[in-house]
Parts: structure tokens; C-alpha cells; sequence
């Protein structure tokens, strides 16, 4: 068959087609990133992967005890959080306003009496994961990361014994990690059940603002001084069509 040899040279050329074009892009590319960066090591982003997950995904194996956590509490912690964790001065205080019935129940009752100011991290937050995550991550502030994971297992333990979660011999590690997640006082506070992300429930907001064909309340609006009105056209015209703000009528001048 005289074509099969035609279709060979076709498909060889083709080929060297595809390939000259790889190379053409991969030498472009680098051409235009030229010693701009390198790819990351796998132990870079080792490094930088470490989430912690609800479902304990990514939780490193660790231990400390509460009594190792006390310690680091105080020299890396308490500056900012107090010797309790009880202290306002940066942030809101991180441990108090839970009880003995919120660990059991998994909801925290004082929520909702409270002022927004008044509620700790432990009233608010739902799993321990983001606890350990957060400060594995965030803390100290001051030198975010230099916490080897013993001592963020460690400090992480002080603070649940702070909040009375865990007995003062505990060790916590990744072993029972889950088992203090069931102890969480607002392990089951945090619902779908409500119309924020998916409306399965009654919307958290009501909206009653006016969208459409609006009345304009002048009342509250600052008036331009009748000698600039109409110098820069009607404004009416030139601001955005929509909200309820819409920019009063000036070209009839003063
Ligand atoms: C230099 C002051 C400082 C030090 C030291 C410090 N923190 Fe913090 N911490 C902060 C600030 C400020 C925030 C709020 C940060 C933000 O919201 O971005 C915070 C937030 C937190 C939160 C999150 C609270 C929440 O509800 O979001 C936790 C948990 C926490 N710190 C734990 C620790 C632990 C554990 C240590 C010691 C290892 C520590 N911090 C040391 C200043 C500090």
C-alpha cells in the first residue's frame, strides 16, 4: 500500500510538531519566569501543610500533659492571655463562661445571655481541632510556629483543664483527641439550621431595604450650598443607578 508510507511520514511529522511545540512553551515559560523562583521542596510544603481538620485529618502524633503545658503557658503565653487565659487585654479571654451542664448538654447556655464582649474562645468554638490547629499556626503571636507539637498538644491540654474538660494528669495526645472532642461544652453549638449558607431554616437577617423605584429621604443628607449646585451638571444623572442613595437633582442651579 503506497499510502501507509505518506500516513507514517504524516504521523512522524505531526509528532515533531507536538514536540517542538512542548518545548517551545516550556522554554517560553521559563524564559519568562527566568530566575524568578524555583518549585517547592516537599518538605517546604510539608511545612506549610498543616491543617488540622474537624475529622482529625492531618492531626501530627504528639503528646503533652497539662502539667508541661502550664509551663509554656506562662513563659510564651500568659503575657497576652493571662495566667488564666482569663485576660481582655489583646483579645477577648480564651477560656470561662462554660459549666459542668455545657459539657454535657454540648451547648453553651451563657451564649446567649451575654454581651458580644463577654464571650471566651471556649464558649464559641465547636471543635478542638481549631484550637490545636489555630495555635500550631498562630501562637505565640509574637513568634507564631516555633512550637515544637508536643508543646502545642501541651498547651493545648492547659487550656482544657483550664475550662475543666480534662483532669489535671492528662496527657492529652492524638490517641484521645476524639475523646475530648466529646467533651467540647460547644461541641453542638454551631447549626445548619438556619439560612445563612443554605437556606434549610429561617434567614438570620431580614432585608427591608428598598430595591427598586426607592422614595428619597433628604432628611439625613448633606445638601450641597445652593452656589455650587449645577456647577458640575445634574449629579442625579452621573452617580450609580442603584441603592438608595442616588444623587439629588442640581442642574436646575441656584
Ligand atoms: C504577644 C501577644 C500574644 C501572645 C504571647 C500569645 N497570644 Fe494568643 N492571641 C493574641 C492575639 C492578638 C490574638 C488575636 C489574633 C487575631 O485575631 O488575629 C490571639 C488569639 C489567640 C487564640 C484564638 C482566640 C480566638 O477565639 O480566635 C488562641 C487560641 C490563642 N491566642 C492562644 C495562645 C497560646 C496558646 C499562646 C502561647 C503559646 C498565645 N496565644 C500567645 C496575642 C498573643
Amino acid at each position: 500500500m503506497s499510502s501507509f508510507p505518506e500516513a507514517t511520514r504524516l504521523m512522524r511529522a505531526l509528532a515533531a510538531g507536538v514536540l517542538l511545540s512542548l518545548i517551545w512553551v516550556k522554554t517560553a515559560h521559563a524564559e519568562k519566569f527566568a530566575r524568578i523562583g524555583r518549585a517547592a521542596t516537599s518538605s517546604e510544603i510539608a511545612a506549610w501543610n498543616i491543617d488540622v481538620r474537624p475529622d482529625f485529618q492531618g492531626l501530627p502524633r504528639g503528646s503533652g500533659s497539662v502539667a508541661q503545658g502550664e509551663k509554656i503557658w506562662v513563659a510564651r503565653c500568659a503575657s497576652c492571655h493571662g495566667d488564666f487565659a482569663e485576660s481582655p487585654s489583646v483579645f477577648p479571654p480564651l477560656v470561662g463562661g462554660t459549666t459542668r451542664a455545657d459539657i454535657e448538654r454540648g451547648r453553651v447556655a451563657s451564649l446567649a445571655a451575654v454581651s458580644e464582649n463577654s464571650k471566651t474562645t471556649l464558649m464559641k468554638l465547636a471543635t478542638v481541632s481549631t484550637l490545636f490547629d489555630y495555635i500550631r499556626r498562630a501562637m505565640p503571636f509574637d513568634a507564631p510556629k516555633s512550637l515544637k507539637v508536643d508543646e502545642v498538644y501541651a498547651v493545648t491540654a492547659f487550656m482544657l483543664n483550664l475550662a475543666d474538660l480534662v483532669p489535671a494528669d492528662y496527657v492529652l495526645s492524638e490517641k484521645n483527641f476524639a475523646e475530648v472532642q466529646q467533651r467540647m461544652p460547644n461541641r453542638d453549638g454551631n447549626t445548619m439550621a438556619h439560612g445563612m449558607l443554605d437556606v434549610r431554616g429561617k434567614p438570620d437577617v431580614s432585608g427591608k431595604d428598598c430595591m427598586r423605584d426607592c422614595p428619597i429621604d433628604t432628611s439625613g443628607m448633606l445638601l450641597l450650598p445652593s452656589t455650587v449646585n449645577g456647577l458640575n451638571g445634574n449629579l442625579a444623572e452621573q452617580n450609580r443607578p442603584y441603592g438608595s442613595i442616588r444623587g439629588i437633582e442640581t442642574r436646575r442651579g441656584p
